[in-house]
C-alpha cells in the first residue's frame, strides 16, 4: 500500500455553521494548474484514508494551499474535517487533476466563473492567477448561495485581490464579481436570484455591462450543485457554446462540487 503524505493545517476559518475554509503546507514538490482538484482527507479508525476530492482554492503561485468546504453534520469526513485546528495533520495526495483549467478552453475574450455554494473554490484560484488575465480581458466570476452570510468566502477572494498590490496592478478593473442570494433580501453589492435566471433575463449582462454569450468571444467555466451545473449547461448550449476539456479545448468546462 502507498502511503499518502501529509500536510500540517496552519489555519481554519468558519464563515456559516455549513461553511469553513483551511490552509495547509505545501509540499515543493506539489505541482498542479489553477482550477484542479486533488484528493484530500483523514484517516479513519482504522487507519485506512478516507479521501474526497477538494477543487484547489489558492492560486498556483501560493506558498500555501487553501481549500473551501461544506460541513456535513454526519458526513464522514466533513464532520471530522470540520474540527480540524492549526499543528493539526491531513492526508493530501499528490497529483492534482480536473478540468476547469485554462487550457481546456479554447482562447477567447471574457471568462465567466458560474458557481453555486463551495462551487467557488476553483474559480478562488483561476481569479488569483495572473495567467487568467494575459489570456481573457475580462473576467466574471458569479457565486450564488442562498444567504448573504454564504457569499462571505467569495467577497473576500475579491477583496484579497483588490489588496494585492501584484495581483490588483495585474486585474485591474477586469474582474467583475457577481454575488446573488436566493433565499434572502439581498444585501449591498448583491443581487437577487438564481444566476441561471439572471442569465435567461439579461440581468446578468446588464450588471457587467457585456453583451450575452457568443460562441466568439465568451468562455465558461460551471461548477456547483448538480441541477446549475445542468441548467448552466443548456444555457451554454442555446448560446451555441461547445464543451471542452483537457485533451479537446471547448468553449464552456464543467465540474461537480464535492458533497458529502
Ligand atoms: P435555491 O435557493 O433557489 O435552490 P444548494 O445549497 O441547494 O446546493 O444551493 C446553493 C445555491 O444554488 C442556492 O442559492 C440555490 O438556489 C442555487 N441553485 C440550486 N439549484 C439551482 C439551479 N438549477 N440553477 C441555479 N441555481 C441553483
Amino acid at each position: 500500500m502507498t502511503t499518502i503524505p501529509s500536510e500540517t493545517v496552519i489555519e481554519t476559518r468558519h464563515y456559516t455553521d455549513d461553511l469553513f475554509s483551511f490552509r495547509t503546507t505545501r509540499p515543493r514538490s506539489f505541482r498542479f494548474r489553477s482550477g484542479e482538484f486533488a484528493m484530500l482527507g483523514l484517516p479513519k479508525e482504522d487507519g485506512k484514508p478516507l479521501l474526497r476530492a477538494y477543487s484547489i482554492a489558492s492560486p498556483n503561485w501560493a506558498d500555501d494551499l487553501e481549500f473551501f468546504s461544506i460541513k456535513v453534520p454526519n458526513g464522514p469526513l466533513t464532520s471530522r474535517l470540520a474540527q480540524i485546528k492549526p499543528g493539526d495533520e491531513i492526508l493530501l495526495r499528490p497529483k492534482p487533476t480536473g478540468t476547469l483549467v485554462l487550457d481546456a478552453l479554447l482562447p477567447g475574450r471574457t471568462l465567466w466563473l458560474v458557481s453555486t455554494g463551495t462551487g467557488i473554490a476553483p474559480f478562488a484560484s483561476v481569479a488569483r492567477d495572473p495567467e487568467t488575465y494575459e489570456q481573457y480581458e475580462r473576467v466574471v466570476l458569479t457565486h450564488t448561495c442562498r444567504t448573504q452570510a454564504e457569499l462571505q468566502y467569495g467577497i473576500d477572494v475579491v477583496d484579497g485581490i483588490r489588496r494585492d498590490e501584484i495581483l490588483s496592478e495585474v486585474v485591474g478593473n477586469r474582474l467583475t464579481h457577481v454575488a446573488t442570494v436566493t433565499r434572502e433580501t439581498a444585501g449591498p453589492n448583491t443581487l437577487e436570484g438564481r444566476v441561471t435566471d439572471l442569465i435567461r433575463s439579461g440581468e446578468l449582462f446588464e450588471a457587467t455591462e457585456l453583451p450575452a454569450w457568443s460562441p466568439d468571444v465568451d468562455r465558461v467555466m460551471i461548477c456547483g450543485s448538480t441541477a446549475m451545473i445542468a441548467d448552466t449547461r443548456v444555457l451554454c448550449e442555446a448560446a451555441g457554446l461547445d464543451e471542452g476539456s483537457n485533451s479537446a479545448p471547448g468553449r464552456f468546462v464543467v465540474e461537480k462540487a464535492f458533497v458529502g
